[in-house]
């Protein structure tokens, strides 16, 4: 099974995620600046800006189809801690690409806010995320 991790990350906290992730299931993170082709399992990760996912994100998915990716898996940092998710559903599904049900979200850094986070608790909790969900589509 073909494993990737992209992320997109301002300020370095959906950075640290992506890695923590990466290093769970064995595979470098990487900006959503690399392209992805032939993956089975895509772990996403993204701030959210505004309510919103930054532009790269939607940049990202214009290029990607299920020729590319079968099934993709979220997460992110908010300063509410809020998940992405809702908001990747919105772009990931109408291009006919699976999204896996879990997806993993903790607090991030903002100016005065949430700071320290995400933490070494935030970390383990990513990675074990990751490992959970790409043994699952392992198995099938
Ligand atoms: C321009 C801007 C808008 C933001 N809007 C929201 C928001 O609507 N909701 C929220 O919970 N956090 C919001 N945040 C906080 C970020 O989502 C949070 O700091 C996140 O961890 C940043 O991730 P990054 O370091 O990977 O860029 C915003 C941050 C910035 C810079």
């Amino acid at each position: 099974m073909k494993i990737a991790v992209r992320y997109h990350s301002d300020s370095g906290n959906t950075k640290k995620v992506a890695e923590a992730v990466a290093l769970a299931v064995g595979v470098k993170a990487e900006t959503t600046s690399y392209p992805v082709d032939d993956v089975d399992l895509l772990f996403i990760g993204s701030p959210i800006h505004a309510g919103k996912l930054p532009y790269e994100i939607t940049e990202f998915f214009s290029e990607v189809g299920p020729a590319k990716v079968k099934k993709v898996a979220v997460f992110g940092t908010s300063m509410s801690g809020k998940s992405p998710a809702p908001l990747f559903d919105g772009i990931v599904r109408p291009r006919g690409i699976q999204m896996v049900g879990e997806s993993y979200a903790c607090p991030g850094k903002y100016l005065i806010f949430k700071r320290g986070r995400p933490n070494d608790d935030d970390l383990a909790a990513a990675a074990e995320f990751a490992k959970k969900i790409a043994a699952a589509i392992d198995e099938k």
